[in-house]
């Protein structure tokens, strides 16, 4: 898809649908709807009357021909209410106007950004949302009957003609969106395609393009260096697990003492069987997708490849597959990990933290100072938190306090859990230091502490994506399926902040 922009009346901007977003106190302000309703002729005010178009937020409503325009059509918009129009709102408003074109048939899809955000910022959450709607999972159906893409989204802007901010603002957008949609799909693969190897092809032929340094740690080498607790999780499969480590061209003239080093760790199991602990049946498909926390670390690594931050940053996935076979660790092994802990591992289907373990281990090893993990790691933490919020803990509150304040821009929410050390307790075992599961209860904070395990004290930030990875309902933003989410959230980490 074009990105462009347009500076000026959105009245006069030629395109296919143009969408303009209304918010819930101008309908109420007399003077305010008035002032607006004049660029619609009219249309906005009999649209309101007839109940057919509200302001809530990401409600719609299409008119054709519209008097006055040169658009072709004119999309009306809930923005919800103002006062609540955060950057991450208006991303969605950007992607909701542009599946309203891919519906409508629409080649040329305009937004005139309101809101009353800085320009630049705008332009980029616009473009990342415009890149957002138009992603459809379909690369597998032979036909779409549904849509077609939309070719064109105009940011349209009737302020000051800020080029520069803008045009810089589409750039970044253009850099993120697309890395987000690149883990989405990467997420929407059957597991069939997307095996650890196949994984490891792309992060090669991606990260090239995007100046990243991409290395694979192969089974022999990890049989060297003794990550056991990773290489029981891949033992029951036929394919080879695959490490990816990924490093930033040319980051390294900046190393040095006392200069941190971050880490990004994401979970790459393609598929998830649960091993001889095996899941049941229904639903199992989904863990396909259990390799969310590495599609999204791949994606920040790539747009942070583009975007060159200030940090040091490396990204690393552990690439594995967990099936049951007769070579499959069995429930009651025990290992030892890359950092010399012993492991007893009595439920195959908490795999996640055990391959995790041995990764965040091995980053330290490499000089890491400062650890961040994404994993689809528990479904207690669905049992939590639901749909809407991944969870996060840790030892660095810093950092947290960092990331959680960026929700709003990124749309990602995060909802902190607690990490006392009472729960660690729960992993005790008799006869390893620690064994991969304890009860159910607080599952999704005892899997944390079973990584705590691993990273020491060195500052570390969890971030568990078991309810986030999918969209089960589609959104009018968004279709159904992976939603990349981490790529915004780890970007905006290293990324200078934007206000908000
Ligand atoms: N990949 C799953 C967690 C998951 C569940 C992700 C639902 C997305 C949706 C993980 O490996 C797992 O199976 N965890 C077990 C842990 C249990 C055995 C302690 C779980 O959550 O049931
Ligand atoms: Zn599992
Ligand atoms: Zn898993």
């Amino acid at each position: 898809m074009r990105i462009e922009f347009r500076t000026g009346k959105h009245t006069d901007v030629t395109c296919d649908l143009m969408a303009v977003p209304v918010f819930e106190e101008e309908v109420k302000d007399a003077a305010a709807l008035r002032e607006l309703d004049r660029a619609s002729r009219g249309v906005l005010k009999a649209a309101l009357a007839s109940g057919e178009f509200k302001t809530e937020l990401h409600r719609t409503c299409l008119v054709h021909r519209p008097a006055g325009f040169k658009a072709g059509r004119l999309l009306l918009i809930g923005g919800g209410k103002r006062s609540d129009f955060v950057l991450a709102r208006l991303r969605e408003v950007a992607g909701a106007a542009v599946r309203a074109g891919r519906s409508a048939a629409c080649g040329s899809v305009a937004l005139l950004a309101r809101g009353g955000h800085p320009l630049g910022e705008a332009a980029r959450v616009c473009t990342e949302g415009a890149l957002y709607g138009n992603y459809e999972p379909d690369d597998y159906k032979t036909r779409d009957w549904e849509s077609r893409e939309v070719d064109e989204f105009v940011f349209v802007s009737e302020g000051e003609a800020r080029s520069r901010e803008i045009q810089q603002g589409i750039l970044r957008g253009i850099v993120i969106g697309n890395a987000t949609n690149l883990a989405r799909n990467l997420v929407n693969e059957p597991a069939n395609i997307l095996t650890p190897t196949r994984f490891a092809e792309r992060a090669l032929e991606l990260g090239a393009e995007a100046g990243l340094e991409v290395q694979i740690i192969e089974q022999e080498e990890m049989e060297k260096l003794g990550m056991n607790t990773l290489l029981a999780v891949s033992r029951g499969s036929e394919q080879p697990p695959k490490l990816i480590v990924l490093r930033i061209k040319d980051q390294e003239r900046k190393a040095g003492k006392g200069v941190p080093l971050y880490a990004l760790v994401g979970k790459g199991v393609t598929f998830d069987s649960g091993g001889i602990s095996i899941k049941p049946a229904e639903k199992m498909e989904e863990m396909k997708a259990d390799m969310a926390g590495g599609a999204a670390v791949l994606g920040a690594m790539i747009a942070l490849g583009q975007l060159r931050p200030h940090n040091r940053v490396i990204g690393l996935i552990p690439a594995v597959e967990n099936l049951p076979s007769g070579r499959a660790t069995k429930p009651g092994d025990v290992v030892k990990s890359f950092l010399g802990k012993t492991v007893e591992i009595t439920n195959t289907d908490a795999e996640g933290r055990l391959i995790m373990a041995d990764v965040l281990a091995y980053a330290r090893s490499q000089g890491a100072t400062h650890l961040v993990d994404i994993a689809t790691l528990t479904g207690a933490c669905v049992i939590a938190l639901g749909w809407h919020n991944a969870g996060v803990m840790g030892t660095n509150q810093s950092m947290i306090d960092r990331l959680r304040k960026y929700c709003s821009v990124t749309g990602e929410r995060l909802w902190q859990l607690p990490l006392d050390d009472e729960y660690r307790k729960i992993l005790r075992s008799e006869i390893a230091d620690i064994k991969n599961v304890g009860h159910r209860y607080g599952g999704a904070i005892t899997a944390a502490k079973f990584l705590q395990e691993f990273v020491e004290d060195t500052p570390w930030v969890h971030i568990d994506i078991a309810g986030v990875d999918m969209d089960h309902e589609g959104r009018p933003f968004a279709a159904k399926g992976g939603t990349g989410f981490g790529v915004r959230t780890l970007v905006q980490l290293f990324v200078a902040p934007f206000r908000e």
